[in-house]
Parts: structure tokens; sequence; C-alpha cells
């Protein structure tokens, strides 16, 4: 049986009748087909997550707009909501149709702009845009952005294999990582990365050794703590000298000389990330000064630096508060580096993807006593959005289709088992039922790379929206995967 909501009753009939005047034969063939295409979509009712019927995994899954699906139940309520384009909206809700909820869509266009803007704002100033892979490391968003010209930032193996698979060469990518493995340096070492940014003296003795064992120079930069306040949540903040990064700033130089002693290693830059979603330039200005002087001072010990890496950090807006224009904060760090003459990397990552991505997930129940809070509850939660039960972090979040009547607080939770696993509390929300789909916004950055699988719920899908057409980038995990390394 197909449910009413994925049979596109009236695109059928309009090819039926198109068919009939041409070939009768031809006609209940291709109409047999639309329904077991169909048919593979339905979501699977004994699933708590619903899931493609049959094996889709050779097949790429993928749509266009004019195949609008699954409207019927819609009919009777508004159709737009205030920040989402009807045509956005026809959309978003085939793809939860078709890849099923809990699910992230990302959207091309908007990464590309988002690194247009920052790479633009350089205005032929030497410069790297790293783009740091922690932020959204799933391979077709990798490989869009390398298209852009992009170079890597990695912070352990599997992201440095990840860049190598989305075509960054070794030249073009930095090695990151507050305690990085004897394998990790090892590798990193015979790789011949751009960069290794180093953490500690022992890093760099360790780092040194290798080089030696392996008789190359490893290039390495030494990742500096500038004592500044990022003035962001303490979770993500790194660059006061109470935190676990780098070194200080003050013991930079005699480590410089100490480099630039040693066999196994030369020294190519500066690196400093002092923290991430930071929403004012002052901080990234300052810590940024404060690199620029190093290599000032490191130049007249005649240690001669190739770039300075000021890292990522800088924040979005998820509520509508302002935040650092990107191309303002470039214009900074130029402003900043210009007399020195040295280039400028940087290691962006939510900026470029955060905005492109939301989440989509359905609405499981709706539930209310006398005298208590109203309880939205989703079938997605902390397993496929950490931010908010990790950083008590901010999302908005919008019904797909807003139904009339007026909003009311409500907690919106998901539906794991800890109180913590709510993604707003006393909200203003409009009316939903269940069955509704609701779009988070704001995830395309430490979304779907933070997910995880208590529960035993399978990852979510992925899927890109270019244009007007979309696919399906990485299908939703089985529980047969899950399980798969278990005896
Ligand atoms: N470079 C380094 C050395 C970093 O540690 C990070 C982020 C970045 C660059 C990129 O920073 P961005 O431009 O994205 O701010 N899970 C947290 C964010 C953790 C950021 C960790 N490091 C969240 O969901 O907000």
């Amino acid at each position: 049986m197909l449910a009413d909501n994925v049979v596109p009753r009236r695109l059928i009939a309009a090819q039926a009748t198109l068919d009939e005047r041409i070939n009768l034969r031809g006609y209940r063939r291709r109409v047999r087909h639309v329904l077991s295409e169909l048919q593979r979509c339905v979501p699977d009712p004994k699933s708590y997550h619903p899931v493609l019927a049959g094996d889709r995994r050779a097949e790429p899954v993928t749509g266009h707009l004019c195949l609008a699906m699954g409207h019927d139940r819609i009919e009777g309520v508004a159709s737009t909501t205030p920040s989402t384009s009807e045509s956005r909206t026809a959309l978003l809700s085939d793809i939860a149709a078709v890849a099923g909820t809990p699910c992230y869509v990302y959207d091309a266009g908007t990464i590309r702009k988002a690194y247009g803007t920052l790479d633009d704002a350089f205005d032929g100033y030497p410069h790297a845009i790293h783009y740091a892979l922690k932020a959204n490391s799933t391979l077709a968003i990798v490989r869009l952005v390398q298209a852009l010209g992009s170079h890597a930032d990695a912070n352990s193996l599997g992201e440095v294999d990840v860049a190598f698979r989305c075509g960054f060469r070794p030249e073009q990518i930095v090695f990151t990582g507050v305690g990085k493995s004897a394998a990790e340096i090892d590798r990193a070492v015979s790789l011949g990365l751009l960069a290794i940014n180093v953490e500690s003296p022992g890093e760099l003795d360790r780092i040194d050794q290798r080089a030696i064992a392996q008789g190359v120079q490893a290039r390495v930069a030494l990742r500096v703590n500038p004592d500044i306040d990022a003035k962001s949540h303490p979770h993500i903040s790194t660059g006061l000298k109470s935190n676990k990064f780098g070194v200080p700033i003050d013991e930079a130089p005699a480590l410089f000389r100490e480099i630039s002693s040693r066999r196994g290693l030369l020294p190519i830059g500066a690196h400093v990330h002092i923290g991430s979603q930071i929403t004012t330039l002052d901080p990234l200005s300052k810590a940024a000064e404060a690199v620029v002087a190093l290599a000032r001072g490191l130049r007249s010990d005649g240690v001669e630096l190739q770039h300075l890496d000021m890292g990522g950090g800088l924040g979005i807006s998820y509520d509508g508060s302002p935040v650092v224009d990107p191309a303002e904060y470039v214009r900074a760090l130029v402003a900043a580096t210009r007399g020195s003459g040295l280039k400028v990397a940087i290691e962006p990552g939510r900026v470029l993807v955060g905005p492109a991505g939301v989440l989509l997930s359905k609405v499981v129940d709706v539930k209310q006593f006398p005298g208590a809070k109203r309880f939205i509850v989703l079938d997605a939660g902390m397993t496929e959005l950490m931010r908010p039960a990790l950083y008590n972090a901010y999302h908005r979040i919008e019904p797909l289709i807003r139904r009339d009547g007026d909003e009311v607080p409500v907690d919106i939770v998901g539906p794991i088992c800890e109180s913590t696993d709510a993604y707003a509390r006393d909200r203003h929300f409009p009316p939903v039922e269940v069955g509704d789909v609701v779009v988070v916004r704001d995830v395309g950055a430490y979304g779907a790379v933070m997910g995880h699988t208590y529960l035993r719920r399978p990852l979510p899908p992925e899927v890109l929206i270019d244009g007007d057409k979309w696919r399906v980038i990485r299908r939703r995990q089985t529980l047969d995967e899950l399980l798969a390394l278990e005896d």
C-alpha cells in the first residue's frame, strides 16, 4: 500500500493522459515504474527512523524540484513560513518525504557564497584559506570546498585521509591537534604536509626525532597561546593561558630558535586559534597583532617565517544578533599583517558551512498536562545534533509549513532518555501536529560530524541541494551497519 502523502496522484494522472494518447502499453509500464520507485521511498512504519525501502546502497538518490511529492497532506494550512520561500518549502518537503527524517540538508550555493566573500576580501593579498574539516567533513562537502580553491586544516589522520580523497595535495594541508599520537606524528611527517601545527616543546622533540629517522625535514608552525579572551562559550574558547592549547606566546621566541637549531625541523609559520563562534572583532584582531609582533621579533633574530596562520573562529548569527562581517574580519587580518609581508593563512569552518545546513525532523508527539509545560517531541535529538545539549546552543527552529494559530511557549525536545536532550526551552512556537516537519537552522557546521549512535540510533542521511536539484550525499546508516563491528 502506498501512503497518500507519497503518491503524486496528479502527476501520475497527467502522465497517464499523455501516455494513453501515445501508447497504452507504454503508459502502463511507465505507471508501474513510477509506483515501484515510489514504493521504495515509503517510510517503514516499523522503524523509528524512516528508511528507504529496499537496498539503495549503490544508487544515488536524487531529486528535482518539480517532483513535488507529499503536498496533499498540507492542504488547508498556510503555505509559507516567514524565512522559507515557497519553492524551498516544496523542495524540503520532497527531501523529507524521500530521504525520511531526521535528515541533514545543505545548500551548495550558500557555501560557495561564503567562501567567495572570504576569498575576495583578501583583495589580492597573499593568503590561503584552509577549510577546517572538523566543521563538516562529509566527502561531498569537502570536495565542494576543495573545488573552490580552498586548502585544508585537518585534525586527525582520518581528516588527513578525507582531505586526500577529496583532492587536496600534501602542501595544501595543515595538521593541527592538541595531543598527536606517535602514529599521527609519523604519518604527518612522512606525508610532507604544508605544516604540522605544534602544541608543545615535547611534541617538537618527537617530530624532530621522527623526521630525522625518516631522513626528512618536517615543516612546523608553532601554535602560540596569546592569553586573549575570545569571549565565546568557555567550552570552545582556546586562547587563554588556562586553556590546554599551544605554548605561551612569551615562550615562542626561544622555541623558534630551538626549532631552527634542529636538524629535522623547518620553521615555516606561527599559528594561533583562540576559540570558535567569536562574535566580536577585537579578540581576533588582537590575536593577529600578537603573532605579527612575534614574527617581527623573530625576523630580527634571524628566523624567517613563511606564513602566519590565524586559525578559525569567526562566529555566525544563530539568533539574528549582529556578528563580525567576514569581509571586515579578513580586512583586519590583512591590515595587521601587511607590514610584515607574510602570507596569511586562515582556518575557517563554521562561517563557511554553518548557515548552509538545516536539519529536518518530524514531530512524533505533542503533550501537555494541566499546569505543566507543553512539549513538542521530535524524531531528532542530541544524537543527531549535540550543540544544544553540549553548549546550550541556540538554533532557530521553524515548522516547515506553518499552521494558523498563535505561538505559545514550548520545549522542543528529542526522543533520548536524558533531560539535556532539548533543542529549545520555553520557545514561542506556532501550533504543530504529529507528522509535521520542523526545520532546525544553521547546523551545517558541527552538526552531522558530531552526531553519534547512542540508543543504537543509526546516523541520519545528508542531502546536498544545488540550485533546484538535490542528491543524497550520505545515505542513512542501517542497523546492520551500526552493528557490523560486533560479535
Ligand atoms: N582551527 C582550529 C585549530 C580549531 O580548533 C578550530 C575549531 C577551527 C580552526 C575552526 O574553527 P571555526 O572557524 O569553525 O570556529 N563543536 C563546537 C566548535 C568546536 C570548534 C573546535 N575548533 C561547536 O559546535 O560550536
